[in-house]
């Protein structure tokens, strides 16, 4: 059955090119974000492989633990990596589960079957500390995922887990959010100094900081 946003993300232990790893386990208290690909040695996953690797300072950041994975063996995506490091200028630098026998892509439905029969999707999850889904992503494998975009869903999951906002149409870390509409009058006023009324139901207010309640 397919995975909603909610529900208690699936937990698993796979081989990787970090070693056996408990999924759960090895989230800890971060978030978490798996991601599938086609195949390995193949161009467009050679460009995300790499893009991934290169935000790792924002992952860091935002204290996200980033695993891929694809139906290949532990040891192609050990082989592919080299070539990873060669074209896109940085080595790998988080873990890529093997799953041939498509344990974790059936768990996480990530096999399409009238797309392709045999490959995983391109699927992203993101995963709160909570080990609840926050987001799913789904995109074909001939379109590469714009990660920028996944980081600044991130950023919004973070901050409306902690305050009482919603973020607006392509916000991005640091701009207006919104006053979610159970805030009543007096608690806005409270929590929101200088808050705007656009329209009774559309209320802005400067972004809190991040990663701590109201
Ligand atoms: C790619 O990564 O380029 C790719 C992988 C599988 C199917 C199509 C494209």
């Amino acid at each position: 059955m397919a995975i909603r946003l909610g529900d208690t993300a699936p937990d698993f232990t796979a081989d990787s090119t970090a070693g056996t790893i408990n999924f759960h386990e090895y989230l800890g208290d971060s978030w978490g974000i798996l991601f599938s690909h086609p195949k390995d040695f193949t161009p467009v996953c050679t460009t995300e492989l790499g893009e991934v690797a290169r935000l790792k300072p924002e992952w860091d950041k935002r204290n996200v633990k980033v695993v891929g994975l694809s139906v290949d063996p532990v040891a192609d995506h050990k082989r592919w990596a080299g070539d990873i490091e060669e074209t896109q200028g940085t080595a790998l630098n988080y873990p890529l589960l093997g799953d041939p026998e498509r344990k974790v892509a059936t768990l996480y439905d990530m096999i399409h079957p009238n797309a392709d029969n045999t490959l995983t999707v391109r699927s992203v999850f993101i995963i709160g500390p909570d080990k609840k889904v926050k987001l799913t992503l789904t995109y074909p494998a001939a379109t590469g995922r714009n990660f920028q975009e996944i980081l600044r869903v991130v950023d919004s999951l973070q901050l409306t887990a902690y305050h009482k906002v919603a973020t607006p149409v392509n916000w991005k870390h640091g701009e207006d959010v919104i006053i979610v509409p159970g805030v009543s009058y007096e608690e806005a006023k409270e929590k929101f100094p200088g808050y705007k009324t656009i329209k009774p139901y559309l209320r802005v207010t400067k972004q809190p900081n991040t990663g701590s309640a109201d």
